[in-house]
C-alpha cells in the first residue's frame, strides 16, 4: 500500500504513536511530513534539530520533513496546510494522530477563544482534513467534480 514515491503528513509526530507511525511510513518509502509543535520534549520546539536526523537514521531515508503545527490553533493549521500546497501537488496518507485527553473540569481556551480539547481533537483536524482534500482526491485517484470520494484519512 505505501510505496515510493507516496506523500504522508502524521500530526503529533514528535512523540509516541505518531513517531512510530511516521517512522514506518518512512521506511516503506513514502516522503513524510512531521506536522508537530514540539520536537522530542513536550513543549519545547525543535524545527529540524533532533526528531529529523533521529528519523532519517532510524527509516534509512532522507524524505523526513519537520513543519509546524499546532493543531489547536486554526492560523497555525491554515498556514500549514498553504505551505504544504506549496511544496506537494498530492496527498497519500494523512494521519490525524495529534490529540490531548481533558483532565478535569476548569474550561481552558486557545489563545483563539476554542474550548483547548474541542479545538485540539475535533476542530484542528477537520479543518486540516477540509483544506487538504483537493492534494489528497489527486493522490487517490479522485474526480475532484464528484461530491462522493475515497481517501486515507486517519
Ligand atoms: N496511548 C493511548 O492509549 C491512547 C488512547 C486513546 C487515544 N489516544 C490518542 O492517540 C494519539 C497518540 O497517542 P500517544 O499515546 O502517542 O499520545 P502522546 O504520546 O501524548 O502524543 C500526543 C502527540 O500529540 C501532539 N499534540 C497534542 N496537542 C497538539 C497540538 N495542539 N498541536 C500539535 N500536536 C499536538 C503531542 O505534541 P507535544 O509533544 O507538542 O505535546 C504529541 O506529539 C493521541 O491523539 C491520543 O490522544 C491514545
Amino acid at each position: 500500500m505505501f510505496t515510493l514515491g507516496k506523500v504522508a503528513i502524521v500530526t503529533g509526530s514528535n512523540t509516541g504513536m505518531g513517531y512510530e507511525t511516521a517512522l514506518e511510513l518512512a521506511r516503506r518509502g513514502c516522503r513524510v511530513y512531521l506536522a508537530c509543535r514540539s520536537g522530542p520534549v513536550p513543549g519545547e520546539p525543535d524545527p529540524d534539530a533532533e526528531t529529523v536526523p533521529r528519523m532519517k537514521r532510524e527509516s534509512g531515508s532522507e524524505e523526513v520533513r519537520f513543519r509546524p503545527l499546532d493543531v489547536s490553533l486554526t492560523a497555525s493549521v491554515e498556514a500549514f496546510a498553504e505551505r504544504f500546497q506549496e511544496e506537494e501537488d498530492r496527498l497519500d496518507v494523512l494521519v490525524n494522530n495529534a490529540g490531548m485527553v481533558g483532565r478535569g473540569s476548569h474550561r481552558r481556551e486557545t489563545e483563539e477563544g476554542l474550548e483547548l480539547v474541542t479545538a485540539t481533537n475535533y476542530i484542528g483536524p477537520f479543518l486540516l482534513t477540509k483544506l487538504l482534500l483537493a492534494p489528497l482526491r489527486r493522490a487517490n485517484g479522485n474526480d475532484l467534480q464528484k461530491e462522493e470520494f475515497d481517501v486515507p484519512v486517519y
